[in-house]
């Protein structure tokens, strides 16, 4: 079923799940090293969740950065860390499938949104929406999960602290499910599958150029020393990846 980030405590417990360490080392290194230089530029979180990388985007030196993101709760706890450590971020409730008048952000940025497209109209929607918020030369850029794991034996993540479910069959739309450890029974989340070229298709069609695929990459850490075994089975057969694309 599809995850309602209103229900229950799903919300605070994915807030928890970031403090996972392959969040700093894998997710976090990867996308802001793709994202790179933001200096001076004008960025818009989309599905910002409670704004963990719409901090970031800020603290690494973007000129003003707006989280917004369809679940309230989401909201709620991205407004809360704003008021108790002010950035000056503006956070709001919005789908981002909406279309909005024409916006002229810099930079799109929106980990693990389209996952949550069921299919190829629901994606189109999801790129029409991202064309609306980007000038003309600005990027999108997102870390998300690999439709290629119905394509590949997948290892068992358990020591990363997640694990991943997949239906017995790869079709449009299959689900995808992490079930990230926590106290209790796991946070189970669900994805859906859609091939990677539909993706650059949708891109495409939105008014995209430039679509590019890179794999995830660990960061350096002097503390950790060469611990790239431990990390072989993610960075070898890996769970998500790093999508970019242009606004024409
Ligand atoms: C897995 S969380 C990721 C949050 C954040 N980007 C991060 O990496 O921490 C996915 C988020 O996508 C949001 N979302 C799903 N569909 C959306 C849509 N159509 N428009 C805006 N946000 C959406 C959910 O509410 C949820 O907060």
């Amino acid at each position: 079923m599809t995850t309602d980030y209103n229900q229950g405590h799903i919300a605070e417990q994915y807030k928890k799940a970031k403090e996972q360490p392959w969040r700093a080392r894998i997710e976090t290194y990867s996308l802001m090293k793709r994202i790179g230089d933001l200096t001076g530029k004008k960025v818009i979180d989309i599905a910002c969740g409670e704004g963990f990388f719409t901090r970031k985007l800020l603290q690494a030196g973007a000129a003003t950065v707006v989280g917004v993101d369809i679940a309230e709760r989401m909201i709620e706890l991205a407004r809360a860390q704003e008021v108790a450590a002010p950035l000056g971020i503006e956070y709001r409730v919005e789908d981002a499938r909406a279309l909005v008048p024409q916006q002229a952000f810099d930079l799109a940025v929106s980990a693990w949104l389209l996952v949550y497209a069921h299919d190829r109209a629901e994606l189109a929607d999801m790129c029409r929406g991202l064309a609306r918020r980007l000038r003309s030369g600005g990027r999108f850029v997102t870390f998300t999960t690999n439709p290629g794991l119905y394509h590949f034996k997948v290892p068992d993540y358990g020591k990363y602290g997640f694990g991943v479910k997949l239906a017995d069959k790869v079709a449009e739309g299959a689900p995808i499910t992490w079930l990230i450890q926590q106290d209790g029974p796991p946070l189970e989340i669900e994805n859906y599958y859609i091939p990677l070229s539909a993706y650059e298709s949708a891109f495409r069609d939105a008014g995209f150029t430039s679509f590019s695929v890179h794999q995830p990459e660990l960061a350096p850490d002097p503390q950790a020393g060469d611990d790239r075994t431990f990390w072989a089975d993610f960075l070898d057969y890996p769970p998500a990846i790093v999508l970019e694309c242009v606004k024409k």
